[in-house]
């Protein structure tokens, strides 16, 4: 119920992240990889791979908000690419609403996914 140990601007259940402007989008936590949150709540809105930034697949764009990212594949997100907003979800941690822009994802919410 209490908020524990979140900043008081951090919302108790998280941050939105949406994945495209009109999607409703799903929660994820301070500190947690957005992939992850994304699996967790059962969504499918961002092509799942290797989950340890290696593989690319999960590959996105932020269009707005704040966030940070763990390591990443040079191969996969150049400095350039990250300059622009590129990121691997798997390596994104969102610090405040997140609109995401996702080449795979479709605009029903599905996305096709492989492995
Ligand atoms: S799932 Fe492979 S790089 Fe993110």
């Amino acid at each position: 119920m209490s908020a524990g140990s979140f900043p008081p601007s951090v919302p108790e259940d998280g941050f939105r992240i949406s994945v495209g402007e009109d999607a409703d989008g799903f929660r994820c936590r301070p500190g947690e990889r957005v992939l992850l949150a994304m699996e967790r709540q059962g969504r499918t809105d961002i092509p799942v791979g290797c989950r340890g930034g290696g593989c690319g697949i999960c590959r996105v764009q932020v269009a707005r908000g704040a966030y940070r990212t763990g390591p990443m594949s040079r191969r996969h997100v150049t400095e350039e690419d990250a300059s622009l907003g590129y990121a691997l979800a798997c390596r994104l941690y969102a610090e405040g609403d997140l609109v995401l822009l996702c080449r795979r994802a479709s605009s029903t919410g599905s996305a096709r996914v492989s492995t």
